[in-house]
Order: C-alpha cells, then sequence, then structure tokens
C-alpha cells in the first residue's frame, strides 16, 4: 500500500467539514474588513524566498522544499505566501492602481520540511491577510484586532497576543552591534548556525530553534530597548489604537519572527491550553516595509499576518469547541421499483436546483434499510415514492421531526417541503448545538 508521506496528512469526514466552516468565517468576516482575495502559484522562482525571507533564517537555510524543473529552473514549494503576494503585487504592478492601500487575503498550503509533530506538518494550511501600501500605525492596530476577532468569533477564548517593535533600519544597525558584541564572547556555547549567523546575521541567533533554552540567550540585549525616537513614538500609538479596539496584549520582547523581512511591529498569538506545548502560536506576522523594495518595487509598507489552519482546527478540538457544521439534510428520497426510480432522480434534480440539500436512495437497498440510511444522513424529510401514487401525480412525505405522513400533489411538492422546513427551521436556529459565534456573525 502506497502511504502518504510524512508531515502530510488527508483532511476529511467531520474535520473537512470544520474546515469548511472556518474557510466560510475567513470568507464572511474578509467581506465585512474589505479584503480581496487573491490566489498566487504553489511553486515560485527560489530566488523570491532567498531573497525574500533571508537566507540565514530557518525556512531558507534548512526547511525549503527545492527541485530543478526539467528546463533546469531552480523551484521552490511557498514556505509562506507573503513573499509570493509581494512579488504579484510588483509583477502585476498593483502599486499603479490609484485604490491603495491593497488589502489581500489568502489561504492554500504551504511547505517547510520541519520534524512532524502535533500542530507541526511538512504540508500545512495557511490563511493570511496583507495590507499593502499603508504605513498608518492605525492599521497595524486593525490588523492585529482583525487575527483576534477572527479567533474570538472561532470560540476560542484564552489566548494572548504578544506584541513587539523591531523598529526602523537605524534601530536595528544599533542593535545588531550590540548583539554582535554581547555574542562574541560566548561564541563557543553557541550552535554551529549561530556561530555563522554570528557573523552574517546576529538577530537571527535570537529564533535558533537549537540554542533558545541557553542562558546567554535570555539575557541577550532586547532591540526594543533600542528604539529609535521615531520607532518608540510609532510603536506607542499602535499601543493606543489597540486599546481603543479593546484588544487585550502584551509587550513581549522576545517575539523577534522567524523571518528576515519584519521591521517595526511584530506579534505573535498564542492559545493558552495544556496540550498543544510548543505549536500554540495560531498566527504571526507583522510589518515589513523594505519587502517590496527588496524585490524590485517602489517603497510600498505592508504590514500582515497568517494562521497555521491545522492548528486552528486542532485548538478548536482540543477547546471542544462545536462549530456550526450541517449534519443534515433537507430531505431523502426512497423508492423500491426502476418506475420510481426513474421519478427519484428527476425530482432530486429539480429539489436541488430549487436550493434543498437532497439526497436519494442509490445502493438498492429495501425500504427498511433506506429508512436506516435517511436517519444516518439525519434528513429532516422523508419523500417515499410509490407506483400507485405517483401515477395519481402524489408523493408520500413523512416529517422526520414530528413523524407527520402527508400525501402531497407534486404539483406543490417544493412549496410543501419549503413550508415544512421553515417550521423545522423556528423550532431549532441552529443545526447543532455550537458554541462559538460563527453561526450569527454570518447571518448578521
Ligand atoms: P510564520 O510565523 O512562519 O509566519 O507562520 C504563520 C503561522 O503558520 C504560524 O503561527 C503557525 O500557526 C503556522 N505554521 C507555521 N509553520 C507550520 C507548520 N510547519 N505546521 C503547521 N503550522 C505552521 C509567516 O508565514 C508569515 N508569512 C506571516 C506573515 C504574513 N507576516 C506578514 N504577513
Amino acid at each position: 500500500m502506497i502511504k502518504k508521506q510524512k508531515g502530510t496528512y488527508d483532511l476529511y469526514g467531520s474535520d473537512a467539514k470544520k474546515w469548511l466552516v472556518i474557510t466560510n468565517l475567513i470568507d464572511t468576516i474578509a467581506e465585512k474588513y474589505n479584503y480581496d482575495f487573491i490566489r498566487t502559484p504553489i511553486f515560485e522562482a527560489s530566488e523570491l524566498f532567498h531573497r525574500g525571507l533571508g537566507e540565514n533564517t530557518d525556512i531558507v537555510s534548512k526547511e525549503t522544499y527545492d527541485f530543478k524543473d526539467r528546463s533546469q529552473r531552480m523551484i521552490t514549494l511557498r514556505p509562506e505566501g507573503t513573499a509570493g503576494i509581494v512579488r504579484s503585487y510588483i509583477e502585476n504592478k498593483m502599486y499603479g492602481d490609484a485604490n491603495q492601500p491593497k488589502k489581500l487575503y489568502y489561504y492554500g498550503p504551504m511547505f517547510r520540511y520541519e520534524r512532524p509533530q502535533s500542530g507541526r506538518n511538512r504540508e500545512f494550511y495557511q490563511f493570511g491577510f496583507e495590507v499593502l501600501g499603508s504605513d498608518d500605525p492605525m492599521i497595524d492596530a486593525e490588523v492585529i484586532s482583525l487575527a483576534v476577532n477572527i479567533i474570538k468569533l472561532s470560540g476560542l477564548e484564552k489566548i494572548k497576543v504578544n506584541i513587539n517593535s523591531l523598529g526602523d533600519k537605524q534601530t536595528r544597525d544599533i542593535y545588531r552591534n550590540e548583539i554582535t558584541n554581547y555574542f562574541k564572547p560566548y561564541i563557543n556555547d553557541l550552535c554551529d548556525d549561530c556561530k555563522i549567523r554570528l557573523e552574517k546575521n546576529p538577530l537571527r541567533i535570537l529564533d535558533c530553534k537549537v540554542d533558545h533554552e541557553l542562558e546567554i540567550m535570555k539575557k541577550a540585549p532586547k532591540i526594543i530597548n533600542y528604539l529609535t525616537q521615531d520607532s518608540k513614538t510609532r510603536f506607542e500609538l499602535v499601543q493606543k489604537y489597540l486599546k481603543i479596539l479593546n484588544i487585550d496584549f502584551e509587550v513581549n520582547s522576545n517575539i523577534v519572527r522567524g523571518l528576515d523581512y519584519y521591521n517595526h511591529t511584530v506579534f505573535e498569538i498564542e492559545v493558552k491550553l495544556p496540550d498543544v506545548g510548543a505549536q500554540n502560536v495560531i498566527c504571526g506576522g507583522g510589518r515589513y516595509n523594505n519587502l517590496v523594495i527588496e524585490l524590485g518595487g517602489p517603497e510600498t509598507p505592508c504590514i500582515g499576518f497568517a494562521f497555521g489552519f491545522d492548528r486552528f482546527l486542532l485548538m478548536l478540538e482540543q477547546s471542544e469547541i462545536k462549530l456550526p457544521i450541517n449534519q443534515q439534510i433537507d430531505a431523502y428520497i426512497m423508492y423500491v421499483n426502476e418506475e420510481e426510480k426513474s421519478s427519484a432522480i428527476a425530482i432530486a434534480q429539480d429539489l436541488r436546483m430549487a436550493g434543498l440539500k437532497i439526497d436519494l436512495e442509490t445502493m438498492n437497498r429495501n425500504l427498511k434499510s433506506q429508512f436506516k440510511q435517511a436517519d444516518r444522513l439525519n434528513s429532516k424529510l422523508l419523500i417515499i415514492l410509490n407506483s400507485e401514487d405517483l401515477k395519481n401525480g402524489n408523493v408520500q412525505i413523512k416529517n422526520n421531526i414530528t413523524k407527520k405522513e402527508e400525501l402531497v400533489e407534486l404539483n406543490y411538492l417544493l412549496h410543501y417541503l419549503e413550508e415544512q422546513l421553515n417550521d423545522i427551521e423556528e423550532q431549532s436556529c441552529c443545526d447543532n448545538d455550537c458554541n462559538c459565534d460563527i453561526h450569527d456573525f454570518e447571518q448578521e
């Protein structure tokens, strides 16, 4: 038997249904915040990620899936979405549009060759939001609040929003010197990668997965203490707007992010759950004001974030959050002979095209087993066909909730079913007893 690759997984059954609910939530919230959907390719020229994310990041140096295509081009499966969006922004000259900033959202698979564990996969899904073209600190706060609101609507409550500032170029130039001088005496205590980082990109030492428990790491100087006055004022404004939006946050100087493109505001959102361990960071993001220039475009300040979809589902599961999954069908069509079957398939098509969720018998079961199947599918109504009734232009309808049975004229079937379904809907406002706010939010 051929098995799936390490670090990949199949999404099916109730997990797939939850995935669709969250996808719908993202579409709805993106609509309300006025973001446009964008899809970029899953593979890009390797250079995009090498230049965009930084040669010395763990992601680029250890985790990318690189290969040569049949024309010997160096190709990389995208490890994240931001670089591709920026490439698209530049290539499609979106910066030339008078309508700025560009507010874009996306979802799709990302690939990182990491050590797989619960909540960490080699193929994983992200959804992300990016604002390209605005440097307003108010946008930083709005983007963070958007991420928080997505989590809140899903029903997850115990979250912690960590924010930090990596300052401007001047801040980082001063800090780079500080950190180099700080780590130099400890060079022999650092892992081999960090020894190279100390020379090439000392800031990356701070998010090393090997050395992060070392005492010297914990005592290292913090960038927040080196912010220039401009960066400091900017960061204070972001915090002011976050307070206006009632977003609880903590300034955490350990948040440095694992990609080179960030400056100014960076943030991560953790979900506080006992069983998720190190994989409790559900969302990460920040400002990347220089990435468009670095990839060949005009000066364009940007900010955004991405969620780990897989982690999101895992945390909903562990928090025992029930999503509004539609586990029911409107009606199941039952029949026994060929003549009834021909009517069944035609009726099913008409009702589906009129907007109802319909299924019908396709396994040659006897009538008794068909009743059982209707129950398995949680069918609200049963449409029971028999040749005699059909000759007279009628069908038998059973309300599977009240158990009431009635003979209904085929001409009035749709109208009758809709009335019955309305009555059922009024009695139970949500199909299942979910404990999130998605249903209410989408109804509004
Ligand atoms: P990132 O922090 O590398 O940022 O990833 C964002 C989120 O993706 C993480 O917080 C985590 O939930 C999820 N994630 C990352 N790696 C894995 C994995 N191996 N398995 C499962 N989930 C994972 C970025 O990717 C940036 N592009 C975010 C961003 C957008 N910054 C600005 N705009």
